[in-house]
């Protein structure tokens, strides 16, 4: 076993990277569409859900650059393309969405997407002792659930 500038086995290491490209392609989708259900909203709840939408979206690109520079941190380049985002594509791309249940929906079944790569990711990094994904990962986990909770309790489902 080799081990990295950061302590780490240089080949986990590229494998983490590589997932955590795939995590950051997937973190853009969901991101558009979360552009896609800010502007496209309509119905009574719109004032709620645009701001909602806006607020996801906003915190969403905040963690789209930590995924990027983490991958920049484990010593890989972070993808960038459209082309490359679309390649990696998990989670399912809403368009021209207007409905209020179904916008919530496509954002709930986009974060579930997320969640299994994210525990994939986790599984790896615990395995590699990179603390600083493992401590990205389980942020982003935690924030999600909860994510998912809220939307799923408006939508008047379980969990
Ligand atoms: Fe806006």
């Amino acid at each position: 076993m080799t081990l990295n500038s950061l302590g780490l086995d240089t080949a986990i290491t590229k494998l983490l990277a590589n997932n955590l490209n795939h995590l950051l392609a997937n973190y853009q989708i969901y991101y558009q569409n979360l552009r896609g259900v800010h502007w496209n909203i309509k119905g009574k709840g719109f004032f709620d859900l645009h701001v909602k939408f806006e607020e996801l979206y906003n915190d969403a690109n905040i963690k789209v650059d930590e995924i990027a520079e983490r991958v920049l941190t484990l010593g890989e380049t972070p993808l960038h393309t459209y082309q490359d985002y679309l390649n990696c594509m998990k989670v399912p791309v809403g368009k021209n969405i207007s409905q209020d249940e179904k916008a919530v929906r496509l954002i709930v079944d986009s974060l579930t997407a997320l969640l299994k790569i994210e525990r994939e990711i986790l599984n790896t990094s615990e395995e590699a002792n990179d603390e600083g994904t493992n401590a990205m990962m389980s942020d982003f986990i935690m924030q999600q659930e909860k994510t998912v909770w809220m939307m799923r309790a408006w939508l008047n489902e379980k969990v």
